[in-house]
């Protein structure tokens, strides 16, 4: 069996017996339901540090609908199965009073990169992921934390907390991993039918071609919202969150000061009621 433990006093005795033993432990934070995204954050990590710790908490604080984390897939026994063949060192899987005790009553909001986008559809997310992560960086301590870019957003604001707060832990983003016809891999897809499993494969069609315009000055950047919005229309998205360009490091709207610079396309779309984010990367050929 993997070894896995559910309190701070245990995570921390293992780890100081790791780094006493001048080793490093790279921390991988999931909610769980681990699919092979989840596994190349966990062999990227083996690359980065000696010892790798598998966090695994559902966080009720970042599900702005009740039932969303009623409904979110769990599988525990199966997740354990996969990090184990992984070699991962420790699983953390805290339970729900280690996280948040009766009395708890701290929330943390980062401002700014947090009020668009997911911020904007999804109130408090972000206050729950913040004060999540903060959390778990400060009852682990591990040397560096591997996050998704598939959640750009969060792992941005990640990057801002551990900053603001002098955390002394690297933040390292890892490439989303997609399927063979470029859906990038979520624990939602599996609640999918094969007709919106085909709509959603789409996606990330609309994002690389509209990145590679934009990249080649085909689209402009001021009109590539716009354009993205009608492509995502024509390829049969009827429910669209949004589809912005956005600078890649704080998120900022692109404006003639950045649009030099490296910039990111973010969508949110549904597809039979399911939540489906993608984000591409789109460096400007000048
Ligand atoms: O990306 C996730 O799975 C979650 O938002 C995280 C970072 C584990 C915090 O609950």
């Amino acid at each position: 069996m993997i070894k896995e433990v559910q309190t701070v006093m245990d995570v921390r005795a293992q780890v100081k017996l790791w780094h006493d033993a001048h080793q490093t432990i790279a921390l991988v934070p999931t909610m769980g339901a681990l699919h092979e995204g989840h596994l190349s954050l966990v062999r990227h990590a083996k690359t980065k540090a000696d010892r790798v710790i598998v966090y695994i908490f559902v966080n009720p604080k970042q599900f702005n609908d009740p039932k969303d984390y009623d409904h979110y897939p769990r599988n525990h026994l199966d997740d354990l199965d996969r990090l184990k063949r992984e070699g991962v060192d420790l699983v953390y899987a805290p339970t729900l009073l280690q996280m948040y005790p009766d009395d708890f009553a701290t929330n943390i909001h980062v401002s700014g990169i947090t009020e668009h986008m997911e911020g904007a559809v999804r109130p408090g997310h972000f206050d729950g992921v913040a004060t999540v992560v903060c959390k778990l960086l400060l009852q682990v301590m591990p040397d560096i934390a591997i996050f998704g870019e598939k959640d750009y957003q969060q792992l941005c604001l990640i990057r801002q907390l551990v900053r603001d707060l002098t955390i002394p832990v690297e933040i390292e983003g890892a490439a989303t991993m997609r399927d063979e016809d470029g859906l990038a891999l979520s624990s939602r897809n599996v609640f999918l039918s094969a007709q919106g499993l085909k709509q959603a494969k789409r996606l990330n069609k609309v994002l690389f071609d509209l990145a590679a315009q934009v990249a080649k000055g085909d689209v402009s950047t001021e009109n590539a919202q716009n354009y993205g919005r009608d492509q995502l229309n024509a390829m049969g998205f009827q429910d669209i969150e949004y589809i912005e360009l956005r600078s890649a490091d704080h998120l900022q709207e692109v404006s003639n000061d950045n649009q030099n610079k490296p910039m990111r396309l973010l969508a949110a779309v549904r597809v039979e009621g399911i939540r489906l984010i993608d984000n591409v990367a789109v460096d400007k050929i000048n």
